[in-house]
């Protein structure tokens, strides 16, 4: 204890200064407390700043991956990435799994070289030139899928370089259905211009037989059946007939031939011309399978008729030593068509179909069958105009065929025939005996010979002939001739002026008149517009004497 008073001062004014700076020693602590809470508070703050920054560019990366993953898997064309020095896959997408047939695990452990990507003469180059930094486009490659078959792809490709490596970005394009497609219009192209010969040569080769025909049958009917020549031009004939029918094929194929489409049950065709066949061919059992409530179809039944004989006589050339044909008539519809390269017209449909057990035909073969001359029989035998006709008749008809063949298992050929609401008119059988009638009939033809014959032919039934070499000459006659005219044979191509055009001036000035039409073939459905517009008939050249008075009888009953 201080003894005296001053020590207490003392001692006071030293415990105040203590005081003193003890409480600026706090209050300079506070201070110091206080600035780094703040501090603190503005590193947390700014800390959860940089967190939501990341976070929010995590979830925008997480965003873009998804979208490029989705854009990547869901694109319709192939997308690749490789590794520029070595070529392996490093990623592929959905797209490039399926037209390879390969799963991604496998794929990333193969090269573009082991599927031949970028493997033909001008590999070297391409790849050199994206190791130089240059893109590639539109380049085509044929690339090995995993089953071993080639499929066609155009790529376009670019160097990218991700993560410090250098890599190749290729887009593949499928060309296979486009490549097809082409295959098959220049198919169609070659069957156009085989047709297009075809037809001429048909055109001029039925008026030559025309002409023969017209003789013959004049020859006819001035002999009895005694006498010695009767038989030989009988002959001659049957041999006309023959040559008509490799005509009608031709034809056919060029889609020119007689073309006189009506609504038709297929069913009735089908049993009549197996019949037929049957009748010729003992070695080969007919089994017919046909469908009630079969529907109907439009149709030339001639051309139809020569359809299935080409069918039933190729499956008999492939079962030498007789064996079963069975034959099918079905409704159907356009989905039974789907998935083939062409795109079927929408709506019902008939199907006609031909098995064979026989010898079936290899795939080659099968590419070949509707070409026009294509045959694999002997010299002679076969002249490879039946399935070319067949395929004209059928593609004339919109309609569609298909063939299935297995070698040494047989064959089944497919047609399918558009269906029509229209009903079945009933309109009975031309009588084939020669019917000699009266009046005055004009023919006009351009080809000298069958203007002739045709005009003999007419005198011989009966008829005033009046005769036109052309269609301007038809004209002037209609106009000067001073009596009735009561039909004129009218030919459908000519030079100077056709038939449709002479049609329509003669029934301008003489409105009632009758006109029969006769063609080789119909071009462009000329004589189908022709007899739209009132003409009464069509007879097919060449025509023998039944056929003509047959037409014509039937024309002028109508008088
Ligand atoms: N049912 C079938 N079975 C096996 N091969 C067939 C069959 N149908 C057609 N072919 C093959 O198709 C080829 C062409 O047939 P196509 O009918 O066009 O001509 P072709 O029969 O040889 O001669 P053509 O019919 O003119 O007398 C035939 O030569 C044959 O090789
Ligand atoms: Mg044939």
């Amino acid at each position: 204890m201080p003894d005296d008073i001053t020590d207490w001062k003392e001692r006071c004014a030293e415990l105040e200064t203590l005081l003193g700076e003890a409480r600026e020693e706090a209050l300079y602590c506070r201070k110091i407390a206080e600035e780094s809470g703040r501090v603190a508070l503005r590193e947390i703050e700014q800390l959860s700043k940089v967190i939501a920054a990341r976070k929010k560019a995590e979830d925008a990366l997480k965003e873009s991956e998804y979208k490029f993953r989705s854009l990547f898997n869901l694109s319709p064309q192939s997308v690749i990435l490789l590794n520029m020095e070595t070529e392996k896959f490093i990623d592929v997408n959905d797209k490039f799994c399926e037209i390879t047939q390969y799963v991604k695990e496998e794929l990333l452990e193969l090269t573009a070289g082991d599927l031949g990507l970028f493997c033909d003469g001008d590999r070297g180059d391409l790849v050199d030139e994206l190791t130089r930094g240059y893109a590639f486009e539109a380049a085509e490659f044929k690339i090995r899928a995993k089953d071993g078959s080639l499929i066609d792809v155009m790529a376009f490709a670019r160097p990218v370089r991700l993560s410090g490596e250098d890599l190749i970005l290729c887009i593949l394009h499928d060309m296979t259905g486009q490549k097809q497609l082409e295959k098959q219009l220049r198919y169609a192209q070659k069957m156009e211009a085989i047709g297009t010969l075809a037809g001429g040569i048909a055109h001029d080769f039925n008026n030559l037989l025309m002409a023969i025909q017209g003789n013959a049958s004049l020859i006819l009917l001035n002999l009895n059946t005694g006498h010695p020549h009767y038989e030989m031009m009988k002959s001659i004939e049957k041999q006309v007939r023959s040559g008509a029918r490799l005509t009608a094929q031709l034809l056919g194929y060029a889609r020119k031939g007689r073309y006189e489409v009506k609504p038709t049950n297929l069913n009735h065709l089908m049993r009549e011309t197996a019949e037929a066949f049957s009748r010729t061919r003992k070695e080969i059992r007919v089994n017919l399978d046909l469908a009630g409530g079969l529907y109907v179809v439009e149709a030339d039944q001639g051309q139809i008729e020569q359809v299935l004989l080409n069918l039933f006589v190729n499956a008999a050339d492939a079962m030498p030593g007789g064996g079963q044909l069975h034959v099918r008539t079905r409704n159907t519809t356009h989905e039974a068509l789907r998935g083939r390269v062409y795109r079927p017209r929408s709506g019902n449909y008939v199907l006609l179909q031909c098995i064979d057990s026989g010898k079936g035909m290899d795939k080659t073969t099968q590419e070949r069958i509707f070409e026009p001359f294509f045959t694999t029989k002997e010299m002679g035998r076969g002249t490879g105009l039946g399935l070319a006709s067949v395929y004209g008749i059928v593609k004339a008809h919109n309609g569609y065929i298909e063939v299935e063949s297995y070698q040494g298992r047989g064959t089944t050929f497919s047609i399918y025939l558009p269906a029509t609401g229209k009903k079945i008119l009933d309109t009975g059988d031309i009588e084939q005996e020669i019917m000699e009638g009266t009046g005055t009939i004009l023919i006009v033809d351009d080809e000298a010979m069958v203007l002739d014959v045709g005009a003999s032919l007419l005198e011989a039934l009966g008829y005033n002939v009046l005769q036109a070499p052309g269609g301007k000459e038809a004209v002037d006659i209609c106009r000067d001739h001073p009596g009735p005219i009561d039909l004129v044979v009218l030919d459908l191509i000519m030079p100077d002026m056709g038939g449709g055009e002479v049609f329509d001036r003669i029934k301008e000035m003489r409105p009632g008149l009758k006109v029969l039409l006769s063609s080789g073939y119909n071009v462009d459905g000329q004589a189908r517009r022709i007899l739209d517009r009132g003409c009464d008939g069509f007879i097919q050249k060449p025509f023998d004497i039944n056929q003509l008075s047959a037409k014509i009888k039937d024309i002028l009953k109508q008088r």
